[in-house]
Protein backbone atom coordinates (compact mmCIF):
# COMPACT_ATOMS: atom_id res chain seq x y z
CA UNK A 1 0.00 0.00 0.00
CA UNK A 2 1.22 3.20 -1.53
CA UNK A 3 1.84 5.57 1.88
CA UNK A 4 -0.39 9.30 1.43
CA UNK A 5 2.56 11.94 2.13
CA UNK A 6 2.32 13.85 4.86
CA UNK A 7 1.18 17.30 5.27
CA UNK A 8 2.86 20.20 7.32
CA UNK A 9 0.66 21.98 8.42
CA UNK A 10 -2.18 20.14 7.93
CA UNK A 11 -5.20 21.74 7.72
CA UNK A 12 -7.68 21.99 11.24
CA UNK A 13 -11.30 23.06 11.99
CA UNK A 14 -11.37 26.09 13.43
CA UNK A 15 -11.36 24.21 16.55
CA UNK A 16 -7.91 22.85 15.53
CA UNK A 17 -8.78 19.16 14.84
CA UNK A 18 -7.16 17.50 11.99
CA UNK A 19 -9.70 17.34 9.33
CA UNK A 20 -9.96 14.24 6.82
CA UNK A 21 -10.46 16.21 3.25
CA UNK A 22 -9.82 19.37 1.69
CA UNK A 23 -12.15 18.38 -1.29
CA UNK A 24 -14.46 15.50 -0.56
CA UNK A 25 -17.56 15.93 1.67
CA UNK A 26 -18.89 12.80 3.99
CA UNK A 27 -21.26 11.27 1.94
CA UNK A 28 -23.22 7.52 1.98
CA UNK A 29 -21.30 6.05 -1.22
CA UNK A 30 -19.31 7.82 -3.65
CA UNK A 31 -22.59 8.48 -5.45
CA UNK A 32 -24.76 9.04 -2.31
CA UNK A 33 -26.29 12.09 0.10
CA UNK A 34 -24.10 14.43 2.26
CA UNK A 35 -24.27 13.40 6.23
CA UNK A 36 -25.06 16.20 8.25
CA UNK A 37 -22.20 14.57 10.99
CA UNK A 38 -19.33 16.72 8.23
CA UNK A 39 -19.27 18.99 11.06
CA UNK A 40 -16.15 20.39 8.71
CA UNK A 41 -17.81 20.53 5.41
CA UNK A 42 -20.84 22.47 7.72
CA UNK A 43 -18.21 25.05 9.27
CA UNK A 44 -16.81 26.13 6.19
CA UNK A 45 -20.32 26.66 5.00
CA UNK A 46 -21.68 28.42 7.98
CA UNK A 47 -18.29 30.36 8.71
CA UNK A 48 -18.38 31.76 5.07
CA UNK A 49 -21.82 33.20 5.37
CA UNK A 50 -20.57 35.46 7.65
CA UNK A 51 -17.35 36.20 6.29
CA UNK A 52 -19.00 40.38 6.31
CA UNK A 53 -19.72 42.42 8.45
CA UNK A 54 -21.37 45.73 7.22
CA UNK A 55 -19.03 47.94 5.30
CA UNK A 56 -18.57 51.64 6.35
CA UNK A 57 -21.11 53.63 6.02
CA UNK A 58 -19.36 56.14 3.88
CA UNK A 59 -15.30 55.41 3.28
CA UNK A 60 -15.73 52.19 2.74
CA UNK A 61 -13.20 51.35 0.21
CA UNK A 62 -10.19 52.13 1.63
CA UNK A 63 -6.61 50.77 2.43
CA UNK A 64 -3.98 51.04 5.23
CA UNK A 65 -0.30 50.47 7.00
CA UNK A 66 0.96 50.73 10.10
CA UNK A 67 4.23 53.23 10.57
CA UNK A 68 5.61 55.45 13.23
CA UNK A 69 5.14 59.50 14.57
CA UNK A 70 8.48 61.23 15.36
CA UNK A 71 8.61 64.41 16.83
CA UNK A 72 11.33 66.83 15.00
CA UNK A 73 10.24 70.01 17.01
CA UNK A 74 9.67 70.96 20.61
CA UNK A 75 5.97 72.47 21.02
CA UNK A 76 5.89 71.35 24.46
CA UNK A 77 5.33 75.14 24.65
CA UNK A 78 1.91 74.23 23.33
CA UNK A 79 0.69 70.79 24.50
CA UNK A 80 1.97 68.41 27.13
CA UNK A 81 0.51 65.40 25.13
CA UNK A 82 3.21 62.41 25.52
CA UNK A 83 3.10 62.27 21.50
CA UNK A 84 4.26 65.39 21.00
CA UNK A 85 7.53 65.54 23.36
CA UNK A 86 10.73 66.74 22.04
CA UNK A 87 12.39 63.45 20.67
CA UNK A 88 9.21 60.83 20.85
CA UNK A 89 8.31 58.19 18.68
CA UNK A 90 5.10 56.81 18.93
CA UNK A 91 3.62 53.17 16.91
CA UNK A 92 0.29 54.31 14.78
CA UNK A 93 -2.02 53.11 12.15
CA UNK A 94 -3.14 55.07 9.12
CA UNK A 95 -6.53 54.42 6.96
CA UNK A 96 -6.73 56.11 3.48
CA UNK A 97 -10.35 55.88 1.92
CA UNK A 98 -12.23 57.52 -0.80
CA UNK A 99 -15.86 58.45 0.48
CA UNK A 100 -18.88 58.07 -1.36
CA UNK A 101 -18.15 54.87 -3.26
CA UNK A 102 -18.65 51.30 -2.02
CA UNK A 103 -16.05 48.87 -1.04
CA UNK A 104 -15.56 47.95 -4.42
CA UNK A 105 -15.56 51.41 -5.95
CA UNK A 106 -12.76 52.24 -8.11
CA UNK A 107 -9.71 53.99 -6.07
CA UNK A 108 -9.39 56.49 -9.31
CA UNK A 109 -13.28 58.57 -8.48
CA UNK A 110 -13.20 61.91 -7.95
CA UNK A 111 -13.97 62.26 -4.15
CA UNK A 112 -12.19 63.70 -0.87
CA UNK A 113 -9.63 61.15 0.68
CA UNK A 114 -9.75 60.14 4.16
CA UNK A 115 -6.80 60.53 6.21
CA UNK A 116 -7.08 58.23 9.09
CA UNK A 117 -4.88 58.20 11.92
CA UNK A 118 -4.17 56.45 15.12
CA UNK A 119 -1.43 57.24 17.62
CA UNK A 120 -0.45 53.97 20.20
CA UNK A 121 0.34 56.77 23.04
CA UNK A 122 1.38 56.23 26.09
CA UNK A 123 -2.13 57.79 27.65
CA UNK A 124 -4.24 55.47 25.25
CA UNK A 125 -4.98 55.85 21.52
CA UNK A 126 -5.14 59.33 20.25
CA UNK A 127 -7.04 59.38 16.61
CA UNK A 128 -6.75 62.02 14.05
CA UNK A 129 -9.69 61.54 11.52
CA UNK A 130 -9.01 63.79 8.87
CA UNK A 131 -9.19 64.34 5.02
CA UNK A 132 -6.98 65.39 1.48
CA UNK A 133 -8.72 68.60 1.96
CA UNK A 134 -8.48 71.69 4.79
CA UNK A 135 -12.29 72.12 4.53
CA UNK A 136 -15.60 70.32 4.12
CA UNK A 137 -18.58 70.71 2.67
CA UNK A 138 -21.02 71.79 5.31
CA UNK A 139 -20.45 73.42 8.85
CA UNK A 140 -23.61 71.53 11.15
CA UNK A 141 -23.54 67.70 11.65
CA UNK A 142 -27.08 68.17 10.72
CA UNK A 143 -26.69 68.05 6.93
CA UNK A 144 -23.96 65.43 6.92
CA UNK A 145 -26.64 62.92 6.80
CA UNK A 146 -28.44 64.71 4.08
CA UNK A 147 -25.15 65.73 2.28
CA UNK A 148 -23.99 61.78 2.15
CA UNK A 149 -27.20 60.60 0.84
CA UNK A 150 -27.20 63.04 -1.80
CA UNK A 151 -23.71 61.80 -2.78
CA UNK A 152 -24.30 58.08 -2.48
CA UNK A 153 -27.41 56.60 -4.59
CA UNK A 154 -30.62 57.07 -5.65
CA UNK A 155 -33.86 55.55 -4.03
CA UNK A 156 -35.41 54.31 -7.16
CA UNK A 157 -32.63 53.05 -9.62
CA UNK A 158 -29.77 52.67 -7.02
CA UNK A 159 -27.89 55.01 -9.25
CA UNK A 160 -25.60 57.75 -8.70
CA UNK A 161 -26.74 60.67 -10.04
CA UNK A 162 -25.04 64.22 -10.49
CA UNK A 163 -28.15 66.54 -10.31
CA UNK A 164 -28.87 65.49 -6.87
CA UNK A 165 -25.02 65.96 -5.86
CA UNK A 166 -25.12 69.43 -7.41
CA UNK A 167 -28.93 70.43 -6.09
CA UNK A 168 -27.34 69.39 -2.48
CA UNK A 169 -24.32 71.89 -3.26
CA UNK A 170 -26.13 74.36 -4.79
CA UNK A 171 -28.95 75.03 -1.86
CA UNK A 172 -25.84 74.61 0.74
CA UNK A 173 -23.37 77.42 -0.30
CA UNK A 174 -21.15 77.05 2.41
CA UNK A 175 -19.94 73.49 0.44
CA UNK A 176 -18.47 75.92 -2.49
CA UNK A 177 -15.00 76.39 -0.98
CA UNK A 178 -15.08 72.09 -0.63
CA UNK A 179 -16.30 71.69 -4.35
CA UNK A 180 -14.09 73.80 -5.95
CA UNK A 181 -11.13 71.73 -4.10
CA UNK A 182 -13.07 68.33 -5.40
CA UNK A 183 -13.36 70.05 -8.56
CA UNK A 184 -9.68 70.91 -8.72
CA UNK A 185 -6.81 68.99 -9.32
CA UNK A 186 -6.57 67.94 -5.92
CA UNK A 187 -9.87 65.69 -6.67
CA UNK A 188 -8.02 62.89 -7.50
CA UNK A 189 -4.65 61.98 -6.25
CA UNK A 190 -2.27 60.46 -8.03
CA UNK A 191 -1.75 57.81 -5.22
CA UNK A 192 -2.58 57.96 -1.62
CA UNK A 193 1.40 58.62 -1.03
CA UNK A 194 0.72 61.51 -3.01
CA UNK A 195 -1.71 63.56 -1.32
CA UNK A 196 -1.57 65.59 1.81
CA UNK A 197 -3.51 65.24 5.15
CA UNK A 198 -5.71 67.71 7.22
CA UNK A 199 -7.13 67.74 10.30
CA UNK A 200 -9.47 70.22 9.01
CA UNK A 201 -11.01 70.55 12.24
CA UNK A 202 -9.81 72.91 15.00
CA UNK A 203 -8.87 71.39 17.53
CA UNK A 204 -7.34 72.66 21.52
CA UNK A 205 -3.79 71.95 22.70
CA UNK A 206 -3.54 72.32 26.29
CA UNK A 207 0.14 72.64 27.95
CA UNK A 208 1.70 71.74 31.17
CA UNK A 209 1.00 75.36 32.54
CA UNK A 210 -2.75 74.44 31.87
CA UNK A 211 -2.28 77.29 29.03
CA UNK A 212 -4.94 76.45 25.86
CA UNK A 213 -4.45 76.95 22.24
CA UNK A 214 -6.44 76.22 18.99
CA UNK A 215 -4.89 73.98 16.50
CA UNK A 216 -4.85 72.35 13.21
CA UNK A 217 -2.66 69.83 11.82
CA UNK A 218 -1.38 69.52 8.34
CA UNK A 219 0.42 66.27 6.27
CA UNK A 220 2.42 67.78 3.95
CA UNK A 221 3.48 64.78 1.35
CA UNK A 222 7.18 63.90 1.01
CA UNK A 223 6.47 62.06 -2.24
CA UNK A 224 5.28 65.24 -3.64
CA UNK A 225 1.62 66.11 -4.78
CA UNK A 226 0.29 64.39 -7.87
CA UNK A 227 -2.92 64.22 -9.35
CA UNK A 228 -4.58 62.37 -11.95
CA UNK A 229 -6.92 64.13 -14.96
CA UNK A 230 -10.42 63.36 -15.51
CA UNK A 231 -9.70 61.24 -18.51
CA UNK A 232 -6.69 59.64 -16.72
CA UNK A 233 -8.57 59.02 -14.06
CA UNK A 234 -11.93 56.97 -15.84
CA UNK A 235 -9.50 55.01 -17.76
CA UNK A 236 -7.40 53.78 -14.78
CA UNK A 237 -10.79 52.91 -12.97
CA UNK A 238 -11.57 50.10 -15.61
CA UNK A 239 -7.96 49.61 -15.75
CA UNK A 240 -6.83 49.39 -12.21
CA UNK A 241 -10.04 49.88 -9.88
CA UNK A 242 -7.50 49.25 -7.06
CA UNK A 243 -4.60 50.94 -7.84
CA UNK A 244 -4.21 53.36 -5.14
CA UNK A 245 -4.51 50.07 -3.02
CA UNK A 246 -2.14 48.06 -5.11
CA UNK A 247 0.42 51.27 -4.85
CA UNK A 248 0.37 51.49 -1.31
CA UNK A 249 1.00 48.19 -0.66
CA UNK A 250 3.54 47.57 -3.31
CA UNK A 251 5.31 50.61 -2.04
CA UNK A 252 6.02 48.89 1.45
CA UNK A 253 6.83 45.78 0.07
CA UNK A 254 9.47 47.19 -1.96
CA UNK A 255 10.97 49.45 1.34
CA UNK A 256 9.57 52.18 -0.16
CA UNK A 257 8.35 54.09 3.13
CA UNK A 258 6.02 56.95 2.01
CA UNK A 259 6.87 59.93 4.57
CA UNK A 260 4.16 63.12 5.47
CA UNK A 261 6.09 66.06 7.20
CA UNK A 262 3.74 66.77 9.97
CA UNK A 263 2.97 70.82 11.01
CA UNK A 264 0.37 72.43 12.81
CA UNK A 265 -0.84 76.22 12.99
CA UNK A 266 -1.24 77.05 16.27
CA UNK A 267 -3.69 80.39 17.27
CA UNK A 268 -3.36 81.80 20.54
CA UNK A 269 -6.67 80.98 22.46
CA UNK A 270 -7.50 84.60 23.37
CA UNK A 271 -6.96 85.10 19.17
CA UNK A 272 -10.28 83.39 18.37
CA UNK A 273 -13.16 85.94 19.16
CA UNK A 274 -11.86 88.54 17.29
CA UNK A 275 -10.15 86.61 14.77
CA UNK A 276 -11.84 87.63 10.73
CA UNK A 277 -12.91 84.53 10.42
CA UNK A 278 -14.76 82.24 12.46
CA UNK A 279 -11.80 79.99 13.63
CA UNK A 280 -14.27 76.45 14.06
CA UNK A 281 -16.23 77.06 10.56
CA UNK A 282 -15.01 73.68 8.81
CA UNK A 283 -15.59 75.21 5.42
CA UNK A 284 -12.66 77.83 6.08
CA UNK A 285 -8.95 77.72 6.82
CA UNK A 286 -6.90 79.97 8.53
CA UNK A 287 -4.51 81.79 5.78
CA UNK A 288 -0.97 81.06 6.53
CA UNK A 289 -0.08 84.31 6.59
CA UNK A 290 -2.31 84.59 9.54
CA UNK A 291 -1.17 81.65 11.46
CA UNK A 292 1.97 80.15 9.75
CA UNK A 293 2.77 76.55 9.65
CA UNK A 294 5.35 75.20 12.59
CA UNK A 295 6.74 71.74 12.12
CA UNK A 296 6.17 69.27 14.40
CA UNK A 297 7.40 66.20 13.20
CA UNK A 298 7.58 63.11 10.51
CA UNK A 299 5.00 60.81 9.92
CA UNK A 300 6.29 57.18 7.97
CA UNK A 301 4.50 54.40 7.02
CA UNK A 302 6.78 51.30 7.07
CA UNK A 303 4.84 47.90 7.64
CA UNK A 304 1.82 46.41 5.52
CA UNK A 305 -1.22 44.55 7.89
CA UNK A 306 -0.71 41.00 7.84
CA UNK A 307 -4.41 40.14 7.04
CA UNK A 308 -6.25 43.30 5.25
CA UNK A 309 -9.61 42.31 6.93
CA UNK A 310 -8.15 41.99 10.32
CA UNK A 311 -6.62 45.17 10.80
CA UNK A 312 -8.01 47.34 7.95
CA UNK A 313 -11.07 47.11 7.60
CA UNK A 314 -11.91 46.56 11.91
CA UNK A 315 -9.85 49.51 12.42
CA UNK A 316 -11.96 51.47 14.25
CA UNK A 317 -11.30 55.15 14.18
CA UNK A 318 -12.83 57.79 16.20
CA UNK A 319 -12.35 61.57 16.47
CA UNK A 320 -13.56 61.47 20.51
CA UNK A 321 -10.03 59.43 21.24
CA UNK A 322 -8.66 62.61 22.46
CA UNK A 323 -5.43 62.12 25.17
CA UNK A 324 -4.35 64.58 27.82
CA UNK A 325 -2.62 67.60 26.36
CA UNK A 326 -5.42 67.27 23.11
CA UNK A 327 -9.12 68.69 23.13
CA UNK A 328 -11.83 69.44 20.94
CA UNK A 329 -13.05 73.12 19.88
CA UNK A 330 -16.31 74.74 19.51
CA UNK A 331 -16.45 72.93 15.76
CA UNK A 332 -20.05 72.17 15.76
CA UNK A 333 -18.94 69.08 13.13
CA UNK A 334 -15.77 67.78 15.53
CA UNK A 335 -18.59 68.31 18.30
CA UNK A 336 -20.91 66.01 16.20
CA UNK A 337 -18.50 63.25 14.93
CA UNK A 338 -17.40 62.74 19.08
CA UNK A 339 -20.88 60.59 19.13
CA UNK A 340 -21.24 59.28 15.53
CA UNK A 341 -17.95 57.07 15.31
CA UNK A 342 -18.02 55.17 18.40
CA UNK A 343 -21.22 54.68 17.69
CA UNK A 344 -21.14 53.39 13.88
CA UNK A 345 -18.30 51.26 15.47
CA UNK A 346 -20.62 48.94 17.97
CA UNK A 347 -22.92 48.35 15.44
CA UNK A 348 -20.20 47.73 12.43
CA UNK A 349 -18.24 45.44 14.39
CA UNK A 350 -19.79 44.84 17.72
CA UNK A 351 -19.77 46.04 21.54
CA UNK A 352 -15.97 45.48 22.28
CA UNK A 353 -14.28 46.58 19.20
CA UNK A 354 -11.96 48.26 21.11
CA UNK A 355 -10.28 44.74 21.83
CA UNK A 356 -9.54 44.20 18.29
CA UNK A 357 -6.08 44.13 17.29
CA UNK A 358 -5.44 47.46 15.09
CA UNK A 359 -8.09 49.32 18.03
CA UNK A 360 -6.31 47.74 21.02
CA UNK A 361 -4.25 50.63 22.99
CA UNK A 362 -0.56 49.55 23.62
CA UNK A 363 -1.21 51.66 27.22
CA UNK A 364 -2.54 49.53 29.38
CA UNK A 365 -6.61 49.68 29.92
CA UNK A 366 -8.22 49.79 33.39
CA UNK A 367 -11.84 50.12 32.05
CA UNK A 368 -14.90 49.17 33.96
CA UNK A 369 -16.37 48.01 31.06
CA UNK A 370 -17.23 44.24 31.18
CA UNK A 371 -19.03 41.26 29.22
CA UNK A 372 -21.19 41.72 25.86
CA UNK A 373 -20.50 39.94 22.42
CA UNK A 374 -16.79 38.57 21.76
CA UNK A 375 -15.49 39.51 24.42
CA UNK A 376 -12.43 37.74 24.97
CA UNK A 377 -10.02 40.12 27.34
CA UNK A 378 -10.75 39.79 31.12
CA UNK A 379 -11.65 42.69 33.12
CA UNK A 380 -8.57 43.90 35.06
CA UNK A 381 -10.14 45.60 37.38
CA UNK A 382 -11.52 42.86 39.97
CA UNK A 383 -14.51 44.61 41.89
CA UNK A 384 -16.58 45.68 38.57
CA UNK A 385 -17.60 48.79 39.80
CA UNK A 386 -16.14 52.12 41.45
CA UNK A 387 -15.52 53.07 43.56
CA UNK A 388 -14.66 49.65 45.55
CA UNK A 389 -12.67 48.83 48.40
CA UNK A 390 -10.97 45.94 46.64
CA UNK A 391 -8.20 48.22 45.04
CA UNK A 392 -9.70 49.05 41.53
CA UNK A 393 -8.69 51.35 39.49
CA UNK A 394 -9.51 55.67 40.52
CA UNK A 395 -9.67 58.28 38.25
CA UNK A 396 -6.36 60.17 38.98
CA UNK A 397 -8.02 63.59 39.45
CA UNK A 398 -5.57 66.29 38.89
CA UNK A 399 -2.72 64.09 37.10
CA UNK A 400 -3.56 64.95 33.36
CA UNK A 401 -5.02 67.81 34.08
CA UNK A 402 -8.94 69.42 34.31
CA UNK A 403 -11.15 69.22 31.37
CA UNK A 404 -10.01 70.53 27.86
CA UNK A 405 -12.28 73.10 27.55
CA UNK A 406 -14.01 76.72 27.25
CA UNK A 407 -16.57 78.98 28.77
CA UNK A 408 -19.90 78.45 27.31
CA UNK A 409 -23.20 79.46 28.57
CA UNK A 410 -26.17 81.06 26.55
CA UNK A 411 -29.91 80.53 25.77
CA UNK A 412 -30.29 77.10 23.89
CA UNK A 413 -30.97 78.02 20.22
CA UNK A 414 -31.08 76.51 16.60
CA UNK A 415 -28.87 78.88 14.78
CA UNK A 416 -25.83 79.11 11.86
CA UNK A 417 -22.68 80.48 13.86
CA UNK A 418 -22.43 84.19 14.67
CA UNK A 419 -20.46 85.86 11.46
CA UNK A 420 -16.95 87.40 11.62
CA UNK A 421 -15.70 89.93 10.05
CA UNK A 422 -14.79 88.28 6.95
CA UNK A 423 -16.97 85.09 7.08
CA UNK A 424 -19.22 84.29 3.92
CA UNK A 425 -19.39 81.11 1.45
CA UNK A 426 -17.54 82.34 -1.13
CA UNK A 427 -14.64 84.12 -0.11
CA UNK A 428 -12.02 81.79 -0.04
CA UNK A 429 -13.16 79.87 -2.45
CA UNK A 430 -12.27 82.90 -4.91
CA UNK A 431 -8.43 83.17 -3.17
CA UNK A 432 -7.96 79.68 -4.40
CA UNK A 433 -9.17 80.22 -7.95
CA UNK A 434 -7.75 83.59 -7.81
CA UNK A 435 -4.38 83.07 -6.06
CA UNK A 436 -3.74 79.60 -6.00
CA UNK A 437 -4.60 77.74 -9.02
CA UNK A 438 -2.21 78.84 -11.91
CA UNK A 439 -4.21 79.11 -15.87
CA UNK A 440 -3.43 75.31 -16.47
CA UNK A 441 -5.08 74.45 -13.11
CA UNK A 442 -7.99 76.77 -13.55
CA UNK A 443 -8.57 75.47 -17.12
CA UNK A 444 -8.85 72.02 -15.71
CA UNK A 445 -10.79 73.14 -13.29
CA UNK A 446 -13.34 74.75 -15.61
CA UNK A 447 -13.08 71.98 -17.38
CA UNK A 448 -13.85 69.30 -14.53
CA UNK A 449 -17.10 71.06 -13.20
CA UNK A 450 -18.71 71.50 -16.89
CA UNK A 451 -17.93 67.77 -17.48
CA UNK A 452 -19.53 66.86 -14.57
CA UNK A 453 -22.36 69.22 -15.11
CA UNK A 454 -23.20 67.93 -18.72
CA UNK A 455 -23.67 64.52 -17.26
CA UNK A 456 -27.33 64.70 -16.10
CA UNK A 457 -27.98 67.95 -14.60
CA UNK A 458 -31.64 69.36 -14.73
CA UNK A 459 -31.86 72.83 -15.99
CA UNK A 460 -33.07 74.29 -12.47
CA UNK A 461 -29.77 73.21 -10.94
CA UNK A 462 -27.44 74.16 -14.07
CA UNK A 463 -28.79 77.77 -13.48
CA UNK A 464 -28.23 77.53 -9.79
CA UNK A 465 -24.92 75.99 -10.44
CA UNK A 466 -23.82 78.78 -12.51
CA UNK A 467 -24.35 81.43 -10.36
CA UNK A 468 -22.95 79.71 -7.89
CA UNK A 469 -19.61 79.47 -9.92
CA UNK A 470 -20.18 83.23 -10.80
CA UNK A 471 -19.89 84.14 -6.81
CA UNK A 472 -16.84 81.76 -6.42
CA UNK A 473 -15.00 84.15 -9.04
CA UNK A 474 -16.86 86.07 -11.63
CA UNK A 475 -14.72 84.84 -14.76
CA UNK A 476 -15.28 81.22 -13.29
CA UNK A 477 -18.34 81.33 -13.35
CA UNK A 478 -18.59 83.36 -17.33
CA UNK A 479 -16.66 80.39 -18.62
CA UNK A 480 -19.07 77.39 -16.99
CA UNK A 481 -21.40 79.26 -18.54
CA UNK A 482 -19.75 79.82 -21.89
CA UNK A 483 -18.52 75.84 -21.96
CA UNK A 484 -22.03 75.09 -21.10
CA UNK A 485 -23.74 76.76 -23.52
CA UNK A 486 -21.40 75.07 -26.51
CA UNK A 487 -22.81 72.13 -25.37
P1 LIG B 1 -1.07 80.50 0.72
O1 LIG B 1 -0.65 81.02 -0.61
O2 LIG B 1 -0.19 80.68 1.89
O3 LIG B 1 -1.38 78.95 0.64
C1 LIG B 1 -2.01 78.39 -0.45
C2 LIG B 1 -1.95 76.90 -0.22
O4 LIG B 1 -2.79 76.27 -1.16
C3 LIG B 1 -0.59 76.26 -0.50
O5 LIG B 1 0.27 76.42 0.56
C4 LIG B 1 -0.98 74.82 -0.72
O6 LIG B 1 -1.16 74.23 0.56
C5 LIG B 1 -2.37 74.94 -1.31
N1 LIG B 1 -2.45 74.64 -2.74
C6 LIG B 1 -1.52 74.76 -3.69
N2 LIG B 1 -2.01 74.35 -4.88
C7 LIG B 1 -3.27 73.96 -4.66
C8 LIG B 1 -4.29 73.43 -5.48
N3 LIG B 1 -4.08 73.23 -6.78
N4 LIG B 1 -5.49 73.17 -4.95
C9 LIG B 1 -5.69 73.38 -3.63
N5 LIG B 1 -4.75 73.88 -2.80
C10 LIG B 1 -3.56 74.16 -3.31
O7 LIG B 1 -2.49 81.11 0.94
P2 LIG B 1 -3.51 81.10 2.16
O8 LIG B 1 -3.07 80.31 3.33
O9 LIG B 1 -3.88 82.51 2.34
O10 LIG B 1 -4.74 80.34 1.50
C11 LIG B 1 -5.28 80.75 0.26
C12 LIG B 1 -6.18 79.65 -0.24
O11 LIG B 1 -5.38 78.47 -0.37
C13 LIG B 1 -7.27 79.29 0.76
O12 LIG B 1 -8.41 80.03 0.57
C14 LIG B 1 -7.47 77.82 0.47
O13 LIG B 1 -8.42 77.66 -0.56
C15 LIG B 1 -6.12 77.34 -0.03
N6 LIG B 1 -5.39 76.56 1.00
C16 LIG B 1 -5.08 77.10 2.21
C17 LIG B 1 -4.56 76.30 3.19
C18 LIG B 1 -4.37 76.83 4.56
O14 LIG B 1 -4.39 76.05 5.49
N7 LIG B 1 -4.15 78.11 4.72
C19 LIG B 1 -4.23 74.88 2.97
C20 LIG B 1 -4.46 74.47 1.62
C21 LIG B 1 -5.07 75.28 0.71
P3 LIG B 1 -0.61 72.79 0.95
O15 LIG B 1 0.88 72.91 1.00
O16 LIG B 1 -1.23 72.51 2.26
O17 LIG B 1 -1.00 71.87 -0.13
C1 LIG C 1 -15.84 57.65 8.37
C2 LIG C 1 -19.59 60.06 10.21
C3 LIG C 1 -17.50 64.25 8.97
C4 LIG C 1 -13.46 61.85 7.95
C5 LIG C 1 -17.05 57.95 8.92
C6 LIG C 1 -18.02 56.98 9.35
C7 LIG C 1 -19.07 57.66 9.87
C8 LIG C 1 -18.78 59.05 9.76
C9 LIG C 1 -20.33 57.08 10.49
C10 LIG C 1 -17.85 55.47 9.24
C11 LIG C 1 -16.91 55.01 10.30
C12 LIG C 1 -16.73 53.51 10.33
O1 LIG C 1 -17.67 52.78 10.01
O2 LIG C 1 -15.61 53.07 10.72
C13 LIG C 1 -19.33 61.41 10.06
C14 LIG C 1 -20.18 62.48 10.54
C15 LIG C 1 -19.61 63.64 10.17
C16 LIG C 1 -18.38 63.32 9.48
C17 LIG C 1 -21.48 62.26 11.31
C18 LIG C 1 -20.05 65.07 10.40
C19 LIG C 1 -20.91 65.43 11.31
C20 LIG C 1 -16.22 63.97 8.61
C21 LIG C 1 -15.19 64.95 8.41
C22 LIG C 1 -14.04 64.27 8.14
C23 LIG C 1 -14.36 62.86 8.16
C24 LIG C 1 -15.39 66.46 8.52
C25 LIG C 1 -12.66 64.80 7.87
C26 LIG C 1 -12.22 65.94 8.34
C27 LIG C 1 -13.78 60.51 7.97
C28 LIG C 1 -12.82 59.47 7.65
C29 LIG C 1 -13.51 58.26 7.77
C30 LIG C 1 -14.87 58.58 8.15
C31 LIG C 1 -11.36 59.65 7.28
C32 LIG C 1 -12.94 56.88 7.52
C33 LIG C 1 -12.26 56.36 8.76
C34 LIG C 1 -11.59 55.04 8.45
O3 LIG C 1 -10.65 55.05 7.65
O4 LIG C 1 -12.01 54.03 9.02
N1 LIG C 1 -17.55 59.22 9.15
N2 LIG C 1 -18.26 61.95 9.43
N3 LIG C 1 -15.68 62.71 8.45
N4 LIG C 1 -14.99 59.95 8.27
FE1 LIG C 1 -16.59 60.95 8.84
Amino acid sequence: MTQAPRHDPYTTTNAGIPVESDEHSLTVGADGPILLQDHYLIEKMAQFNRERVPERVVHAKGSGAYGVFEVTNDVSQFTKADLFQPGKRTEMLARFSTVAGEQGSPDTWRDPRGFALKFYTEHGNYDMVGNNTPVFFVRDPQKFQDFIRSQKRRVDNGLRDHDMQWDFWTLSPESAHMVTWLMGDRGIPRSYRHMNGYSSHTYMWVNGGGERFWVKYHFKTDQGIEFLTQADADRLAGEDPDLHRRDLFDSIDRGEHPTWTVYVQVMPFEDAPGYRFNPFDLTKVWPHGDYPLIELGRMTLNQNPEDYFVHIEQAAFEPSNLVPGIGPSPDKMLLGRLFSYPDTHRYRIGANYTQLPPNRPHSPVNSYAKDGAMRYEPARVGAPYAPNSYGGPAADVGRFGDVAGWQAAGEMVREAYALHSEDDDFGQAGTQVREVLDDAARDRLVTNITGHLKDGVSAPVLARAIEYWRNVDKDLGARVAKELDAG
